[in-house]
């Protein structure tokens, strides 16, 4: 009995000491308030982060035909609305370019994400993958703030 003791005792000091990775608390997760779940640029976004989770899934079951319907679905995703478009438009001024500039890199890598599936390449798919979370991310780091103000 006495060595359970021990033994749960050095389980709750390595629990503790990796405590460092508590998730971030909830405010400071990027999601729009749920009153914006009709805004059309929101709704587009929370779709392409569902097609990055199947092409996650379609990699841990080797399933190629989900990793290639997940990314076609990134690469043929609806355009932003013309209003919307217009409000980003007169928010980023110079910056406009920039802003469809990383969504064209966007279609690039999906659709070369595709391609590599289809051939059943699971090294390009990894390596695409990748590029292609960068590629969103970089949007948002640089440009996520300023639209949201532009739009709500
Ligand atoms: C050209 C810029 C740009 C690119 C590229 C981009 N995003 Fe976004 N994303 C945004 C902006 C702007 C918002 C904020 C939208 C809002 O709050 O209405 C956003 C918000 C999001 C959200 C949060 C939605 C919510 O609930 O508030 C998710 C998820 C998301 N994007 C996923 C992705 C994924 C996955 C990709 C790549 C496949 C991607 N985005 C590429 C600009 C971009």
């Amino acid at each position: 009995m006495k060595r359970v003791y021990v033994l749960l005792g050095a389980l709750s000091l390595v629990v503790f000491s990796t405590g460092t990775q508590v998730p971030a608390p909830i405010e400071e997760i990027q999601t729009a308030p749920s009153d914006t779940l009709d805004r059309p640029l929101r709704f587009l976004m929370v779709g392409l982060g569902q097609d990055m989770g199947r092409i996650s899934d379609g990699i841990w079951h080797e399933d190629y035909e989900m990793v290639r319907l997940g990314a076609q679905s990134i690469a043929d995703h609806p355009k932003i609305t013309r209003e919307e478009i217009a409000a980003i438009k007169i928010a980023l001024g110079d910056q406009f370019p920039a802003f469809i500039g990383l969504d064209q890199v966007v279609h690039q890598t999906a659709t070369q994400l595709a391609k590599a599936s289809q051939e059943r390449n699971m090294e390009d798919i990894l390596r695409l993958q990748s590029q292609l979370t960068q590629n969103c991310s970089t949007c948002h780091t640089v440009f996520r703030t300023e639209v949201r103000k532009a739009l709500y």
